[in-house]
């Protein structure tokens, strides 16, 4: 497989991660059995994520999206998350699977829970591929969280770095020199 010039290391393989989906879904599975869940994927970064989950369950899911817009163009989460796109049907008495590619602070997470809690859903899941814990500001976790990592900015597999880098099929360390040289340009 030939790595991207921009990436520094592989964190994460596609098999590593392929293994990470199938572990989910079949907890999943367990979970929502006997019940269709709405399931969400929190644009633009989970898309990958959430394709790949969806197929590897054999739980019935209706699909759903809402966009939530965090970083901007940084490197660094600007505390405001703010909803660019909402769900297309209410959440009420329905039971929400939300899908995230990464919990970082944890503030799109906790505003996401909020709002479809406060529409009425009758219960609320999440699910992220990533987990940053030490960058957490709101005391808040995923239901399920396929890979704890370090506080490294990662790239690829639905991650971004300037909308850049998404189709990546693992997950890479991006070099410093990548993001520092274009923050100094802003
Ligand atoms: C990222 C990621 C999560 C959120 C996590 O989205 O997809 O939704 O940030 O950060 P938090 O825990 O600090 O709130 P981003 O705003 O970068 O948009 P994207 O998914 O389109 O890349």
């Amino acid at each position: 497989m030939t790595i991207n010039k921009d990436v520094e290391r592989v964190l994460l393989s596609s098999e590593e991660i392929a293994a990470g989906v199938k572990e989910a879904a079949k907890w999943l599975d367990s979970r929502f059995a006997g019940t269709t869940p709405i399931a969400v994927s929190v644009l633009k970064g989970s898309v990958v994520f959430f394709c790949d989950l969806l197929r590897a369950m054999n739980t019935p899911v209706q699909m759903d999206f809402m966009t939530v817009s965090s970083y901007g163009a940084s490197t660094v989460s600007s505390g405001v998350p703010k909803i660019v796109m909402d769900l297309s049907q209410s959440p009420h008495g329905r039971d929400v699977l939300l899908v995230e590619d990464i919990v970082d602070s944890g503030r799109s997470l906790e505003k996401m829970r909020d709002l479809i809690l406060g529409r009425g859903a009758k219960s609320f899941t999440a699910v992220t591929l990533l987990d940053k814990p030490s960058r957490r500001k709101v005391d808040i976790k995923a239901d399920y969280s396929c890979f704890e990592i370090e506080n490294e900015f990662i790239i690829g597999y639905g991650l971004d770095y300037n909308q850049c880098y998404r189709n990546l099929p693992y997950i890479g360390v991006l070099k410093r020199s990548v993001y520092e040289k274009q923050d100094e340009n802003k």
